[in-house]
């Protein structure tokens, strides 16, 4: 089960966190991983991981909101059977206090970002005749978290693109859904806590793992392990669906 051999498969931000675990699982699992990485030395570092693994993989040093860079990789790639729109940032602020800057960029990488895989992506899977694509969406898509303004508003748009590309491609046999993880510990979390709240990490990671119902925060391992499922054949009669893998964040938080 769960098999993904003989399939090519593009993870974006596959250098760190989820889409490192996921790229080097989908390896395991007999794919050939293409990493779009704006960090093109995590890329490679996740590419020798595989390979140690057995494994096959390539690192592209790729910045996904360019557009132009993303259809040039896509297209030398030729065939993806799997597309995972993984790479995004974090940013801290409300309406108000978030500057025009900053909510282009969120923009840029979190929206136009997955757009420009989509874009590029599926015209390859029309050509073959399939495809399965899989968005990183997140439990701030769903629920209102205190100063997350424009990085909910980006997750909003990637639950949005999740059911209208699963609509307007299911004829072509392309599947799309999403994941919405809640806190899940990676260099994302870290770092973010690093900027954010310098002086007080220890308190703040304790408090970020507590507001998970089950009392920690995920495990990259965690996601990529519902992201094989969702990729695979097995979950042929999965489409349109976002999966919350969240500790209880959403439904138990009372
Ligand atoms: N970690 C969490 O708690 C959490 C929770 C919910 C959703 N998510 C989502 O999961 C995804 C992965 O998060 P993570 O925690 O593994 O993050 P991470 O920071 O560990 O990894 C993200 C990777 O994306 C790459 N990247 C960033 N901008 C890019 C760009 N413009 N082009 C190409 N690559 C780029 C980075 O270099 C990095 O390697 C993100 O979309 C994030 O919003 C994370």
């Amino acid at each position: 089960m769960f098999s993904l051999k003989g399939k090519s498969a593009v993870i974006t931000g596959g250098g760190s966190g989820i889409g490192r675990a996921i790229s080097v699982l989908f390896a395991k699992q007999g794919a050939v991983v293409h990493i779009i990485e704006l960090n093109a030395d995590a890329a490679k570092d996740t590419v020798s991981e595989i390979e140690k693994g057995g494994g096959k993989a390539v690192a592209h040093g790729c910045n996904v909101s360019d557009q132009q860079q993303v259809l040039d990789i896509y297209n030398a790639i030729g065939e993806i059977d799997i597309l995972v729109n993984n790479a995004g940032i974090a940013h801290i602020g409300e309406a108000t206090t978030t500057s025009e800057e900053d909510f282009t960029r969120i923009f840029n990488v979190n929206v136009k970002g997955v757009y420009n895989s989509l874009f590029a992506a599926i015209p390859l899977m029309k050509s073959k005749g399939k495809g399965v694509i899989l968005n990183m969406a997140s439990i701030a898509a769903a629920v209102g978290i205190t100063s997350r303004f424009a990085y909910s508003m980006s997750k909003g748009a990637v639950s949005a693109m999740t059911l209208s590309v699963a609509r307007d491609y299911m004829a072509d046999n392309i599947r799309c859904n999403s994941i919405s993880p809640a806190r899940v510990h990676t260099p994302f979390v870290d770092g973010f806590i690093a900027k954010n709240y310098a002086g007080q990490e220890e308190q703040i990671f304790e408090k970020l793992s507590k507001s998970q119902p089950i009392g920690r925060m995920g495990k990259p391992e965690e996601v990529a392990s519902l992201a094989l499922y969702l990729c695979s054949d097995e979950a042929g009669f999965v489409t349109g669906c976002d999966y919350l893998l969240d500790g209880g964040f959403v439904k138990l938080n009372n």
